[in-house]
């Protein structure tokens, strides 16, 4: 009996350690945000918002369980995912196979920091406060044509939205002037 008392507290403190190891992994290494899905409401707006369709070509940020590509893929648009929780990537993976959207979503294990945002129309993301200068700096760099990002409860402190409906925001990126 002590025994299985000893091994499930050894297996509840290597648990402990993983999940502490992971989260060190993505708040500081990689700076990003916990895994926390988009509910399929609000899924539902933000793909209303900026009008995505199958003329688009949509990027989620952090793309976690796929909800998003899926959604998006639905309406027609082609559909790339970032994402760093290896979990998250098979999950998603599988669930764009099962629906035999795989010709329309496509996820790369890569921070979302290293995007390519060329293809890109419509950006999607759903990560915390303290990201948003910094990924304003980044879209500002990076983008070269005009996309709308929809960004869901957290909005661009220094940017004003086109539009919003309730906590979801809407902006339109214009091409970098470098
Ligand atoms: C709040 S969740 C949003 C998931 C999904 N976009 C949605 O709306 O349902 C943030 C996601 O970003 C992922 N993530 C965090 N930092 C990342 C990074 N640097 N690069 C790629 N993905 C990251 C997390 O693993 C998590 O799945």
């Amino acid at each position: 009996m002590l025994y299985l008392l000893y091994l499930l507290l050894f297996f509840l403190l290597g648990l402990a350690i993983v999940l502490i190891a992971y989260q060190i992994y993505i708040n500081v290494l990689q700076l990003g945000a916990i895994y926390y899905p988009t509910p399929d409401s609000a899924v539902t707006q933000m793909l209303k918002l900026s009008r995505t369709g199958p003329q688009d070509t949509l990027i989620d940020l952090g793309s976690g369980d796929g909800r998003i590509l899926l959604a998006a893929a639905r309406l027609g648009a082609v559909t790339i995912g970032y994402e760093i929780n290896p979990f998250l990537i098979w999950l998603s993976r599988h669930r764009i196979h099962q629906a035999k959207l795989d010709k329309m979503a496509t996820v790369y294990w890569k921070s979302f920091w290293q995007a390519d945002f060329r293809q890109a129309t419509v950006v999607t993301v759903y990560l915390l406060p303290h990201l948003m200068n910094r990924l304003q700096r980044l879209l500002e760099k990076e983008i070269n044509h005009p996309i709308r990002l929809v960004t869901n409860d957290y909005p661009f402190r220094k940017l004003s939205p086109a539009k919003h409906y309730h906590q979801i925001y809407l902006y339109y990126f214009k091409a970098s002037l470098h």
